[in-house]
Order: C-alpha cells, then sequence, then structure tokens
C-alpha cells in the first residue's frame, strides 16, 4: 500500500494543483464578464428611462415619477430606481430603497456639476448592489436632474459558487478516476506476477512439485522468474545428488557421526525435512541487567544437549516456545531465525505464550502435574482443570504453529516430552500423512502411578497420534505397554511392542539418548588447562579432592540427599577435612513453582549449615553456585572434577554423567551416579549409589578417593567407549531408521 501511494501521491497533488490554478482563473474571468454585463445592463436601462424621467423632471409629473419608481418593485431580484431634482433632491424612490433618503451621498453634486454619468459598487444593508447615476439634461444643456438605477449583485455569487462545486465534482471523479487506474496498474503488473510467484514458491518448498506450471511473463519479471526457476531446479538436483551420495556413504563408516547422520538422513528422509518440536528453545535471547543489552543463552536442558547437535548437523525446523524476555526482538515477521545466531544451521520458529497460558500449561500441568507423576520422589502431583485447559490449548497452538509450516508430502514431525502429550493426535487428524514421532525424556510411570492422572484417557489417546514413542529404557517402555493395556481400551502386542488402538499402531521402542561425545573438540575458546588453573586461583583450591556437581535446581535430582551425603563423609572420615570440596553448580528453575521456590530455601540453608559446621580457617566444604551455566562455562569444571556426583532420585537418563565422562579425555576421575537413573543402565562402571542410604552415599565417595588411579582409568575407558558408541548421532540414527523401518516414509 505504501508503495502504491508514493505512486499515486504525486500524480494527485499535481492534479489537485491544476484543478486548483485553472479553477481560480476560471472563477476571476467569469467573475469579471459577470460585472461587465451587469453595468452594460445597468447604463443601457438607465439610459432608456432618460426621455421618461426628462418629460417628469420637466413637467414636474411627480405621480409619473412614482409609477416609474414603482415598476422596479416588482421585479424579481433586488433591482430599484431613483429620480433626483436639479439640486440632487429625490423626487421618486423604490420602495425597497428608501433607507437611500437617509443617506449621505457626497458624489451627488459633482454628477450634477461635472454633468457625468457614475457608476460603481455599493453597499446596501447586507448586500453588495451596483449602481448608476445618470444627468438628465435639458434642451440647452441644462441639467434637470438625475436618474439612477440599482442592480444586485449577488446573483454573481451565486453563479460563482455553482462554477466551484462544477470544478470540484470534476476534480473528484478524475482524482478517483487515477486511483483506480493505478491500481488497477499495479495490481495487474505487479500483485498478480508476485502472488504467482509466491504461490509457486510455497508449492516449491512444500514440495509439491507437481502443482508447479512454468511461468509465461515477460520483461523483467520473466527475468527474475526464470532465474528463481533455474535456482529451484538446482536445489532439486542437488538434493537428489546428495541423498543418492549419502546412501553410498551410509555403507562403509562404523562409528556413528555428524556427517553420517547428515548423509541417513538425505538418503532416507530425501526432500522430507525434519521438524522438532519442544518446550524449551535452544537459543534463548534475554536482557542482561549487569551488561545492559540483550544476550543469547543456552537454557541448561537434557532436550537441548541432545537435540541441539542433530539439528545442527542436518538441518530443519524447531519449534519451541519462545520464553526469553527479550525473543520477540530477534525473530523475523514469521517468528523465525537462523540458529547457532553467529552460524545458522537450522531455523527456530519461536510460539508465544501469554502469562496465564505458561502458568497454566508449563507451570501448571507439566511441571506441577506430568513431572511429579512420573517421578518416584515422593512429591505429590497437583492436577487442576483450570491447568489442563490450558495445556490443552497451547499443545492447539503449537498443532496450529507446525501444521503452517509442513510440506505437502509426508514430512516428520519428532515431538519432544510430556509437555506435548496431546499434540501427536492434533497433527494427525489434520495430517495423517506426516510421521510423527515423541520421545519421552522422562521416565514413564507403573499403570498405578498414572492412574491418579484424572486425565489419563486423553493424554494416551494423544501419545497414540504418534507412529512411533520413545523412552529411554526398556522398563518404561515396559511400564507404557501395560499402562495403555490396563486403562485403555485397546491391544498391546509384546511381540511387536506395539499399541493398537482404533487401527492405528503406535510402535514402543527404547532409545537411550546421548550426548555428542567430542563436546570439547575445538569448542574451547580458552585452554582448558588455564581455565581449570583460573578455577583454582578463584576458589583458592590446592591440592584438595575436587567433587562437582551440576544441576538445575530440581528435587528429583537429590541435591539435598547428596549435601548430606557429604556431611556424613565428613563426619565419618575426618581425615578428609581440608582435603576435600565440593562445588555444585545450581541453575535455579521453575521459580514460580512452590515447591522449587522452597527447595532453593532448603538448600541454601542447608549449605550454610553444613559449611558452618565443618568450616576450619579458610577451608569450607561446599562451594555453591547458584546462578545458570552457560556449556562452555561448565565444561572446565568437569576437567577440574576428580569426582563427579550425580544423585537423582529418579531421573529419565542425566546427561551430565554422560558430558563428565566424555570431558575426562585424561581417563582421569570417577563418577558416582545414582542407581535410579537411565544413566546408570549404561555406564556400569560408574560408582553406582542409592541417594536415599546417606551412608552408603557417604562411603561411595570414600570408594572414589581411595580407588587405584588405574581401576579408576579402565571404568572411565569403558564408560568413554560405551558414550563414543551410543552417541547421539546413533540415537538419532536409531530413531529414524525405525521411524522408516516401520511405514515407508
Ligand atoms: O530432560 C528433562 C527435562 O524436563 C526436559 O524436558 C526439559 O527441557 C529439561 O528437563 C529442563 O526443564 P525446563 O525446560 O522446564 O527448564
Amino acid at each position: 500500500m505504501k508503495r502504491i501511494l508514493l505512486f499515486i501521491l504525486p500524480i494527485l497533488i499535481l492534479v489537485a494543483l491544476g484543478f486548483a490554478v485553472s479553477g481560480v482563473m476560471q472563477a476571476r474571468f467569469t467573475e469579471d464578464k459577470l460585472m461587465d454585463d451587469l453595468k452594460r445592463k445597468a447604463r443601457s436601462v438607465d439610459e432608456g428611462l432618460e426621455l421618461s424621467a426628462k418629460y417628469i423632471l420637466i413637467n414636474n409629473d411627480l405621480k409619473q415619477a412614482n409609477r416609474l419608481v414603482d415598476s422596479f418593485q416588482k421585479r424579481e431580484r433586488l433591482q430599484g430606481c431613483v429620480i433626483y431634482d436639479k439640486d440632487g433632491q429625490i423626487l421618486a424612490i423604490t420602495e425597497r430603497f428608501s433607507d437611500f433618503k437617509q443617506r449621505e451621498r457626497p458624489y451627488l453634486k459633482d454628477i450634477l456639476s461635472s454633468k457625468l454619468p457614475r457608476g460603481a459598487l455599493e453597499k446596501f444593508k447586507e448586500y453588495s448592489v451596483y449602481s448608476y447615476i445618470l444627468p438628465v439634461l435639458n434642451d440647452d444643456e441644462s441639467v434637470l436632474g438625475m436618474v439612477e438605477v440599482v442592480y444586485d449583485t449577488s446573483y454573481m455569487f451565486t453563479t460563482l459558487t455553482e462554477l466551484w462545486r462544477k470544478i470540484s465534482i470534476t476534480s473528484i471523479a478524475l482524482i478517483l478516476l487515477i486511483v483506480l487506474t493505478a491500481l488497477l496498474i499495479q495490481r495487474q503488473i505487479f500483485i498478480i506476477p508476485v502472488r504467482r510467484l509466491t504461490q509457486w514458491f510455497t508449492h516449491f518448498q512444500r514440495g509439491e512439485t507437481d502443482k508447479l506450471r512454468p511461468f509465461a511473463e515477460k520483461g523483467e519479471f520473466g527475468k527474475l522468474i526464470s532465474e528463481v526457476e533455474q535456482v529451484a531446479l538446482s536445489i532439486r538436483v542437488a538434493r537428489r545428488t546428495i541423498s543418492d551420495e549419502a546412501n553410498v556413504r551410509l555403507q562403509k563408516n562404523e562409528l556413528w557421526t555428524e556427517a553420517k547422520l547428515k548423509d541417513l538422513i538425505h538418503a532416507k528422509l530425501g526432500d522430507n525435512s525434519l521438524f522438532v518440536v519442544s518446550n524449551r528453545e535452544p537459543y534463548m535471547h534475554v536482557f542482561d541487567e549487569n551488561l545492559g543489552k540483550e544476550i543469547c543463552i543456552r537454557p541448561a536442558s537434557g532436550v537441548v544437549t541432545a537435540i541441539h547437535p542433530i539439528l545442527s548437523a542436518c538441518g530443519g525446523t524447531w519449534i519451541a516456545h519462545g520464553s526469553g524476555n527479550s525473543d520477540r526482538k530477534f525473530v523475523n515477521s514469521q517468528d523465525k531465525l537462523g540458529v547457532p545466531p553467529e552460524d545458522n544451521r537450522y531455523i527456530l520458529k519461536r510460539v508465544w505464550l501469554n502469562k496465564e497460558e505458561e502458568q497454566g500449561y508449563y507451570y501448571g500441568f507439566s511441571n506441577e502435574g506430568l513431572w511429579p507423576l512420573c517421578h518416584n520422589t515422593h512429591t505429590r502431583p497437583i492436577f487442576k482443570e483450570s491447568d489442563w485447559r490450558m495445556y490443552k490449548e497451547v499443545n492447539q497452538k503449537f498443532a496450529d504453529s507446525i501444521l503452517n509450516e509442513l510440506p505437502a508430502s509426508s514430512p516428520f514431525v519428532f515431538v519432544q516430552d510430556y509437555h506435548f502429550t496431546l499434540l501427536p493426535k492434533m497433527i494427525k487428524d489434520k495430517r495423517p500423512d506426516a510421521k510423527v514421532a515423541l520421545f519421552w525424556h522422562i521416565p514413564w510411570p507403573t499403570p498405578e502411578a498414572f492412574m491418579i492422572c484424572p486425565y489419563q484417557n486423553e493424554i494416551l489417546e494423544g501419545m497414540l497420534g504418534c507412529d512411533l514413542i520413545g523412552f529411554h529404557v526398556q522398563n518404561h517402555c515396559n511400564n507404557f505397554l501395560d499402562t495403555a493395556n490396563r486403562l485403555l481400551e485397546s491391544r498391546v502386542d509384546t511381540e511387536k511392542f506395539s499399541v493398537v488402538r482404533s487401527g492405528k499402531e503406535t510402535f514402543i521402542r527404547a532409545f537411550p539418548i546421548s550426548i555428542n561425545p567430542r563436546i570439547n573438540d575445538g569448542l574451547f575458546k580458552v585452554d582448558p588447562i588455564r581455565q581449570v588453573e583460573k578455577l583454582k586461583k578463584e576458589f583458592e583450591l590446592k591440592d584438595e579432592i575436587i567433587a562437582v556437581g551440576v544441576d538445575r535446581i530440581d528435587y528429583t535430582k537429590g541435591i539435598v540427599e547428596r549435601i548430606l551425603a557429604i556431611d556424613r563423609f565428613l563426619d565419618k572420615y575426618p581425615e578428609y577435612k581440608k582435603k576435600f570440596v565440593f562445588i555444585q553448580l545450581a541453575a535455579p528453575s521453575r521459580t514460580h513453582i512452590k515447591r522449587y521456590h522452597d527447595l532453593i530455601g532448603e538448600i541454601d540453608e542447608l549449605v550454610e549449615k553444613i559449611n558452618w559446621k565443618h568450616i576450619d580457617g579458610n577451608w569450607k566444604p561446599i562451594i555453591y553456585l547458584k546462578k545458570h551455566f552457560s556449556q562452555d562455562d561448565i565444561q572446565p569444571y568437569y576437567r577440574l572434577g576428580d569426582i563427579c556426583i550425580v544423585s537423582s532420585l529418579h531421573d529419565g537418563m542425566n546427561l551430565v554423567a554422560k558430558e563428565y565422562v566424555a570431558e575426562k579425555d585424561d581417563l582421569s576421575g570417577a563418577l558416582i551416579l545414582s542407581q535410579f537413573t537411565g544413566a546408570a543402565r549404561e555406564l556400569t562402571d560408574a560408582i553406582l549409589v542409592n541417594p536415599y542410604s546417606i551412608e552408603e552415599f557417604a562411603d561411595s565417595i570414600k570408594l572414589a578417593i581411595q580407588m587405584p588411579k588405574e581401576e579408576k582409568k579402565r571404568r572411565m575407558e569403558n564408560m568413554r567407549s560405551v558414550i563414543a558408541e551410543n552417541n547421539i548421532y546413533r540415537w538419532a540414527a536409531n530413531i529414524i531408521n525405525e521411524m522408516v523401518a516401520l511405514k515407508k516414509i
């Protein structure tokens, strides 16, 4: 619209100016002409009266004089006549002009003495009138008197007003005509071709190549379109070539790498790009009060740690809640941006939620309801009807946002976690051709535990919209199959590990999630040894044995139990006082939920109490760092840690355990790992503990310290090879292979 205004506005201004100037000129000309006519008319009428006036004045015939002036009273427009004697006194006057009698009219004397007529405009009441006075002469040229005719000029004003009205109507009609013509031209030469080009692109983007028709545009547009067609063709050909080459390379390598996963995706999914949806976004823009500017952070999240390397390798679109307070500043008109910000590898589409939605869906139903429901930590789940309503609405909002993005044929949608149990069915209902997989990042409870959820049926039905549901460990798969069997009218196939409901089959599989173990390859901005030294200096550490913990502050992570175990360890083995330091990195999380808010206070108090109990000079046993840490910030702490403590009370997997092991390329270090984590099934060389047993936990710290170097090395080597083999690329490849194997994509 702006563009068309820029084009039309100067034309309209010129036309309006033209009309104004010619209108003024035309009005002037008409006014002059009308005035001339009036003067001429007044003069001729006056001259026509001269003879009758002469007769009246010679005979002093007052009767005749009055009859003459009265004849003007009957005329329609304001007209009048006055007869004067030789002294300039009024003998007879048309009644409507009788006011003239009171007027001082000094020029009458001049007319009598000069014997010359006079015509002039005069004010009469509220009117403007034209008066023409003619001296009446006798045969001997002596003055007998004067005769005056008076004409109203208001009809001239009426005529001019009418003229301006006509000019205005014509100019408005012309302006409208110009606007209409300009709009038609712009539509014809610009909007229609651009719209066709856009539609063509939309079809191309969605892979609807059968709907594409060649363009027959000529001129500059034609050239542009032909260029676009060439680029599109090259992309299609390039995709096909990549896919063929990828198939060949896939046969070779054994270990799963970024490149191999890329090949797999090209070979198996071809043009079908990958759509990932999660609540947590991989990049968040937030305003940093200290720096006084916006910064981009990587949230502490297992989902982000796992999925980011996959999309970085393969591209695609990640749809997530835009929860950063400056997120809106960094998206385009489609709410999208390329990430990582410094090296765009994939698209992040942000979905906006208002406060009420975030409260009900995220804090409420997801994290006060489903989260404690699925974790055995004895925290009571809270289910509110209003939260459930919001949860459904937000699932629908995400479904709409995804459906908008999906290409025409067989897209692959990969849904993450418990925030979106209803989403798979919502997508399938609209796009039955889409392949939908859900990965459940937390444990799945027993049917008895799940049964307390008032919305159990809707949740299971929503999830069974998937073609494939993945859990970390087989035990969670078994729990899910039991749950579906017990709570839904469905058929569970224990051979195929699938659930069939209303003729639709959903496969259930275990895919232990992992990390990118080459995490430190070239990613350090500063030399890691120097960073470790920097940390030691910062915390005034010398040769102490360092244990580290890295967690979101969550009651499932067993942070309280960990601190109690350290306290017990120091009580039981006091020889380690001043020789052992525990550093806890703790990222505040879900702080609007009371349980989390209380936990922060509880840990603060406990750390304070235990430190106070054991403090000795400059030494204290616990360094508690409560803030958000980026991946780059965390790595040096892993390096620094002789021991890493992961003591979750219940955890789907726990990637911190894997990250610590991946970081220990010198094969030093020991991992103390809760037996209630998914990671404990794979990392069997860790020192496994029951975090509820404080005594056993304290002893395991001693065991980690005293373990011979060679033993530590052997265990670390074993754990590293497990992670190298079962890395995040294998995890993604397994899911994709499974999807492709289930049904042909
Ligand atoms: O890994 C489990 C998980 O719940 C993820 O789903 C989530 O992204 C992460 O923990 C962090 O939680 P949040 O996103 O609520 O901060």
